[in-house]
């Protein structure tokens, strides 16, 4: 069986304005109707079900936005403990917890489900070619393995960990000879340079014993601390509440650090480590400058949502949420209009948000 694991506890702090600590991105409708955790889900669900026996999703959120979450999943259709589990923490530890806490409330019952685990951060143009990348890592991770699921890297991006492609594995995808999250910008040029590089996308398959296996193996502290979680963990309504206290004591680390670094180097682990290459149009949407790429844009360039207007425009985005935003020309410039904050920024400087949000938080 194979069980979808949405993570979708992190705050998303590059699209402030609009990404607020009460209300990240994957909650946020930026590019239609639907937010990126609602796509995220849905896409899932289109998982075609000659792959392997496809079961309700477990999401891993934040229990400050429990309700956030049970409503856009109600939203979608999906609601209650056969729609999907939420698992909520109580504070955030990164994806490695998260992923260890579903690992465990996916093999409670003595099974050893496949994981799909998938950020709730992504857009992704084409479904079929994820559901094929998809059926291309089931024998790989069926055998044992841990699949990453790689992008052709397109420029020396600081935000993302790098693959290094090895030998075709056997059973599918690549051998990966190395990890690397997010390397410095040098480090991160030579890479693409070389061009044996994917960008990692952030989605793991593996098998749940599998995970549990490695996180052990490398991190013991983080699987102890998540299996005292579980151990005590209260259910209620439609969510599933690991303890508090055990949790807190927890550990914080990515999956890419701890565990996704250390499989390549370390073949005694015999996990084998492998790379199926994923053409999906895939964007992280981390920051304003990936949301006007994916948006459509005129012949200047420019994109824009909500009310706008523009003059003498290029490469420049607009987004209003609740007055006109006007634009005389403007060269690649970003503006975020909320009620109570707006953004200006040069479109090369889409990174610098977090620094600036870091700012804030200090004044309180
Ligand atoms: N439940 C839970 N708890 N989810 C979390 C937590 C947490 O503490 N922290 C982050 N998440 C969720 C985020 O909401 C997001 O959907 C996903 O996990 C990934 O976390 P990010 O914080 O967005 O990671 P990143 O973008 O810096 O890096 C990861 O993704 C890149 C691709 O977008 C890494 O896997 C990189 O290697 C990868 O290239
Ligand atoms: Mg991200």
């Amino acid at each position: 069986t194979l069980v979808p694991v949405v993570m979708c506890g992190g705050s998303g702090t590059r699209l402030w304005p609009l990404s607020r600590e009460t209300y990240p991105k994957q909650f946020l409708r930026l590019t239609g109707a639907h937010s990126m955790l609602q796509d995220t889900v849905q896409r899932l669900q289109g998982l075609p079900s000659h792959l392997a026996r496809l079961q309700a999703p477990v999401l891993v959120s934040n229990k400050e936005h429990r309700f956030l979450v049970a409503s856009q999943l109600q939203e979608i259709g999906l609601s209650g403990q056969a729609g999907a589990q939420i698992l909520l923490e109580p504070q955030g530890r990164n994806t490695a917890p998260a992923l260890t806490l579903a690992a465990l409330a996916a093999s409670a019952n003595g099974a050893d489900p496949i994981l799909l685990a998938m950020p709730a951060d992504h857009v992704m143009k084409d479904r079929t070619a994820l559901y094929q990348a998809v059926e291309q890592a089931l024998p790989v991770a069926e055998a044992g393995g841990m699949v990453t699921f790689g992008i052709v890297a397109r420029s020396p991006d600081t935000g993302y960990g790098y693959i290094e492609r090895d030998a075709a594995y056997p059973l599918g995808g690549w051998q990966i000879a190395s990890f690397v999250e997010k390397p410095d910008r040098d480090t991160a040029q030579r890479y693409l340079d070389s061009g044996r590089y994917y960008w990692n996308s952030g989605l793991f398959m593996l098998k749940a014993s599998v995970w549990l296996r490695a996180i052990g193996m490398f991190r013991a502290d983080i699987l102890a601390a998540c299996q005292q979680a579980m151990q005590t963990a209260a259910t209620d309504l439609d969510f599933i509440r690991p303890d508090e206290q055990a949790f807190h004591a927890c550990p914080s680390d990515s999956i890419d650090y701890a565990v996704m670094e250390h499989l390549p180097r370390n073949p005694q682990a015999q996990i084998p480590a492998c790379v199926v290459p994923l053409d999906a149009g895939w964007s992280d949407l981390g920051a304003w400058d990936s949301l006007w790429d994916v948006l459509e844009r005129d012949a200047q360039d420019n994109a824009t949502v909500g009310d706008t207007l523009l003059e003498d425009c290029r490469n420049t985005l607009l987004f209003s949420r609740s007055r006109l935003v006007a634009g005389v020309g403007l060269e690649n410039i970003i503006v975020v209009e909320t009620p109570d904050a707006v953004l200006v920024a040069d479109k090369n400087h889409a990174q610098s948000v977090k620094k600036l949000v870091a700012a804030l938080r200090q004044c309180g």
